[in-house]
C-alpha cells in the first residue's frame, strides 16, 4: 500500500489579497507533494485559509459587510492564486466550513477534559495584526508590535487559559528526541531558547468578540483565533470525523511556514496536540523573508507583489522556477524582478528550451518525426542518475534550489554532448546512423528531465512529454524505475513545437 505523506501550507488571513510571499509557500508545498507522488505516496496537501479573529470582524464593520460576506470574497483569492500557480492541493479548508467547527469544538472538549484549560483573568497587550499577545518587553518604541510596528491594545477581560507552562519540559524532551522536528537547525535553537526562558500559560478564548467558534462548555466565548487556526491541520485530514483516516495520515510529515509563525507552530501546537493525547508534527520547517528592494511587503507601503502580475509574463512554470531556484529556501530572500528575467532567459529560455527545441528539431528531420530509441549504454547515463541522486538529496533537506539545479547540471550535460558530437556535421558526412545515435541519447535525456522536472515547472514538463510522443502524463511516472535509461520508445511520432519557453526583453 502506498505510504502516506501530508504536507501543509499556513492558512491564510483572508484580510490581505495574496502576494508573491504567500505563494511562496505554498509553490514550495507544491514541489514537495508533487515530488512524493513521483515516489508512489499516497499524498494530502493542504492550504486554505483563516477566517476568524478580530482582525476580519473589524474588517468587514468597516466595510459595512457581514463577516461571512467578507471572508467568502477574500478566499476566493487565495483558491484563484493556487489555480494560477497549478498548485495540485488535494484540499482547500476554510476555518469558517461546518466539519472545522465540529472538529474544533472536539479537540477543544479534550483538551478541557485533560484539565488544560482554566478560567482567569486576561489583562495585557494584544496587536490585532498579528492577533497574538505580546510582554512589554517584547514591543518596540511607542508600545507598537515589532511585526506590524502598530501600536497593540491595552486588553483586560475573562478569558480561559491553556496551560501552556505545564508543557515546557514535555517540548523540550520532544526536541532532544527529535531535532529533526524543527528546521533549519537555526530556528529549532530559535525555539530552544524561547522554551528554555519559561512558558506562560496563554489566552485561548475571547469573550468581547463574536467572529469564533463557542467554546462548547461555555459559548459565550469564541475561540482564540490562533487556537482554531492551527487546528486546521487536523481537520484536513478527518478529526472528529474519521478517526481512521485522521490516524493514516496524522503525524503531519511537514508543516511549511514563514519564520513569523514559527513560535505558534513549533511551541504553542506540539503542546495544544500533546494536551489532547495526540502526536506533535513531524517537521516544521521555517523559511525566511521575502522582501521587495529590501523591505516588507505591505498594504500601506503597497510594495506588495501579486503573483498574477508575474504569471501574466512569465507563465506559471516560470513563476515557480524562480522562486524555487533563484531564492534559497531557508534564509531571507530579496525579490529582483531583473534577476528574475536573467534567471529565465538563461535556464529556462536558453539551456532547457534550447536542449528541447534542437533536439527535437534535429530528429524529427533527420528521422522523419519517427523517434530513434536510446542506446542501453552510453556517455549521459552516469549524468542522469546523478541528477536523481543531487535531486534526492536536496529533497531531503528542502533544499529546493539544489535540488533542482542537479537537473540544470544534466541539462548542461546534454548541450555539452551535442556541441562535442555535433548531430548535424555527422549527418553532413554521411554518418547517419551515428547522428541518430546522438540524438536518441538527447531524447531520452529529455524525456527523463520532464518526469525529474515535473514537480517544479509541470505545464512545460506535461507538454514535452506529449512532443516525445509519449502516453499519459511525466507525474504518472514512478521513481526510479521512471527515469531508467533506455526508457524512451523507438518509433513513436515526435513533434518540434513551437519553443517552450520563449525570450523575456526585460
Ligand atoms: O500568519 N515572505 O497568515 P498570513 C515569505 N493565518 N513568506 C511570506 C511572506 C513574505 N514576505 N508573507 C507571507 C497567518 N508569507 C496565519 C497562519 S496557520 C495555522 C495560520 C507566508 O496570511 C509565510 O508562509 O499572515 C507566512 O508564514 C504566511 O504567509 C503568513 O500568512
Ligand atoms: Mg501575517
Amino acid at each position: 500500500m502506498a505510504r502516506p505523506f501530508y504536507v501543509t501550507t499556513p492558512i491564510y488571513y483572508v484580510n490581505d489579497a495574496p502576494h508573491i510571499g504567500h505563494a511562496y509557500t505554498s509553490v514550495a508545498a507544491d514541489a514537495l507533494a508533487r515530488w512524493r507522488r513521483l515516489w508512489g505516496d499516497d499524498v494530502v496537501f493542504l492550504t486554505g485559509t483563516d477566517e476568524h479573529g478580530l482582525k476580519v470582524q473589524r474588517a468587514a464593520e468597516a466595510q459595512g459587510l457581514g463577516p461571512q460576506e467578507l471572508v467568502d470574497r477574500h478566499s476566493a483569492h487565495y483558491r484563484e492564486m493556487g489555480e494560477l500557480l497549478e498548485l495540485s492541493n488535494t484540499d482547500f479548508i476554510r476555518t469558517t466550513e461546518a466539519r472545522h467547527r465540529t472538529a474544533v469544538q472536539q479537540f477543544l472538549q479534550a483538551v478541557h477534559d485533560h484539565g488544560d484549560i482554566e478560567l482567569g483573568t486576561y489583562q495585557g497587550l494584544y496587536c490585532v495584526a498579528c492577533e497574538a499577545y505580546y510582554t512589554a518587553d517584547e514591543l518596540i518604541e511607542g508600545e507598537r508590535c515589532p511585526i506590524h510596528e502598530r501600536p497593540v491594545e491595552h486588553v483586560t477581560e475573562e478569558n480561559y487559559f491553556f496551560a501552556l507552562s505545564r508543557y515546557q519540559d514535555r517540548l523540550l524532551e520532544h526536541y532532544a528526541q527529535h531535532p529533526e522536528a524543527v528546521q533549519p537547525q537555526a530556528r529549532l535553537n530559535e525555539v530552544l531558547g524561547f522554551i528554555r526562558q519559561g512558558l506562560r500559560d496563554f489566552s485561548m478564548s475571547r469573550k468581547s468578540i463574536s467572529w469564533g467558534i463557542p467554546l462548547p462548555w461555555d459559548p459565550e466565548h469564541v475561540t482564540y483565533v490562533w487556537f482554531d487556526a492551527l487546528f486546521n491541520y487536523c481537520t484536513g485530514v478527518g478529526y472528529g470525523e474519521d478517526r481512521a483516516r485522521f490516524d493514516r495520515y496524522w503525524p503531519v510529515d511537514y508543516h511549511l511556514v514563514g519564520k513569523d509563525i514559527l513560535r505558534f507552530h513549533a511551541v504553542y501546537w506540539p503542546a495544544m496536540l500533546m494536551a489532547a493525547g495526540e502526536a506533535p508534527p513531524r517537521c516544521v520547517f521555517a523559511h525566511g523573508w521575502l522582501t521587495v528592494g529590501g523591505e516588507k511587503m505591505s498594504k500601506t507601503k503597497l510594495n506588495a507583489i501579486a503573483p498574477a502580475q508575474l504569471v501574466e509574463e512569465f507563465g506559471a512554470d516560470g513563476y515557480r522556477y524562480h522562486f524555487l531556484r533563484d531564492q534559497q529556501f531557508g534564509p531571507d530572500g530579496d525579490f529582483s524582478y531583473e534577476a528574475m528575467v536573467a534567471r529565465y532567459n538563461a535556464d529556462l529560455a536558453n539551456n532547457f528550451g534550447n536542449l528541447a527545441n534542437r533536439v527535437l528539431t534535429m530528429a524529427v528531420a533527420y528521422g522523419d518525426g519517427v523517434a530513434p530509441g536510446a542506446r542501453a549504454e552510453g556517455p549521459l547515463v552516469a549524468a542522469s542518475r546523478a541528477a536523481l541522486s543531487g535531486l534526492e538529496q536536496g529533497m531531503d533537506r528542502l533544499d529546493f534550489a539544489g535540488g533542482f539545479g542537479a537537473i540544470w547540471d544534466l541539462i548542461h550535460a546534454a548541450n555539452a554532448f551535442i556541441e562535442d558530437r555535433q548531430p548535424w556535421a555527422l549527418r553532413k558526412a554521411g554518418d547517419a546512423e551515428a547522428a541518430a545515435a546522438v540524438l536518441g541519447d538527447c531524447l531520452e535525456v529529455l524525456r527523463i528531465v520532464a518526469v525529474l522536472a515535473s514537480p517544479l515547472i509541470p505545464g512545460a514538463c506535461g507538454e514535452l512529454w506529449r512532443r516525445l510522443g509519449l502516453p499519459g502524463r511525466p507525474e504518472d511516472e514512478r521513481l526510479p524505475d521512471g527515469v531508467e535509461w533506455g526508457r524512451m520508445p523507438a518509433g513513436v511520432r515526435l513533434e518540434k513545437g513551437a519553443p517552450l519557453f520563449p525570450r523575456i526583453e526585460a
